[in-house]
């Protein structure tokens, strides 16, 4: 039978997550008068993240943390027998750990890209408010750090998904299209109506509304 999976609100973060990152990488390594895109992503992104971490607590039963987050004991139990854990609906144990660090270094890559410095021509708008020294170690993790690790990742996820479908015949993109997945057990389907779409509306609202106070307080003089 299908069960809904991914709700239509974590669909829509995956897919502009995604996008997001792409361009923010192309438009960090064009530079020049890409970086006013690359700041516009940013700020996009960062709505995103923040949205995600709200779903986390408050999303459809698949989304929320306390369904995928787990010890490192079910990781490596997960590792030695993965077919011991049967059907897994939502994130397996070694899915979670990626998307937590996707999501971690994410944040990172965001609040140092807010406090990053070329010291030529484009600065973050928190550079400002910030002690010099945070500035210069912001700096390097956003230029030297923070992009490898998120591309090494992003390389990492992708190949993982590639691997579930040509290895073990396991298509998980079309469920992060569709929201649906078949299983054979009767299993808890993530809410996803009207309503929990609204509340994911007006999350993401505020968040946007957050980002957007925060860089008003960076403007203003200090
Ligand atoms: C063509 C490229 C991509 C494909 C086909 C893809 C596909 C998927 C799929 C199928 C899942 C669900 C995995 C599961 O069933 O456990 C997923 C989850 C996720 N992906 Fe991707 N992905 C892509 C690119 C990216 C990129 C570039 C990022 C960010 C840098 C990203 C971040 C995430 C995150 C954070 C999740 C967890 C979703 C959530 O629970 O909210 N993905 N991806
Ligand atoms: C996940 C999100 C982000 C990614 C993947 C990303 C990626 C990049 C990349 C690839 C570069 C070029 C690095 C280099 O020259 O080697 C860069 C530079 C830069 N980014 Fe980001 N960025 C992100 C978010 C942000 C945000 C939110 C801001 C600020 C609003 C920002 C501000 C900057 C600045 C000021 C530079 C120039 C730093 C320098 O060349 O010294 N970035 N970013």
């Amino acid at each position: 039978m299908k069960v809904r999976i991914w709700d239509l609100p974590t669909r829509v973060f995956h897919w502009c997550t995604a996008l997001c990152f792409v361009a923010l990488v192309v438009s960090g390594e064009i530079a020049g008068s890409a970086m006013m895109w690359h700041f516009r992503l940013g700020y996009a992104l960062l709505t995103l993240v923040m949205f995600r971490i709200f779903w986390g607590l408050f999303g459809g039963y698949w989304s929320r943390f306390s369904s995928f987050v787990t010890g490192p004991g079910a990781i490596v139990r997960y590792i030695r027998n993965p077919s011991g854990f049967g059907a897994i609906v939502g994130h397996n144990p070694l899915g979670s750990l990626s998307v937590l660090a996707l999501l971690l270094f994410l944040l990172l890559q965001i609040v140092t890209g807010l406090m990053s410095d070329d010291e030529v021509f484009t600065s973050g708008p928190l550079v400002g408010k910030v002690p010099a020294i945070w500035v210069q170690k912001a700096t390097f993790f956003h230029t030297q750090v923070g992009k490898v690790v998120l591309i090494l990742l992003a390389v990492l996820h992708v190949s993982a998904i590639a691997w579930y479908r040509f290895k073990k015949n396991e298509n998980l993109v079309s469920a992060m299209v569709s929201g649906d997945k078949e299983v054979v057990h009767e299993a808890v389907g993530s809410r996803d109506d009207l309503i929990s779409r609204a509340i994911a509306a007006l999350l993401l609202t505020f968040c946007g509304l957050a980002v957007a106070g925060l860089l008003w307080w960076a403007q203003a003089p200090s």
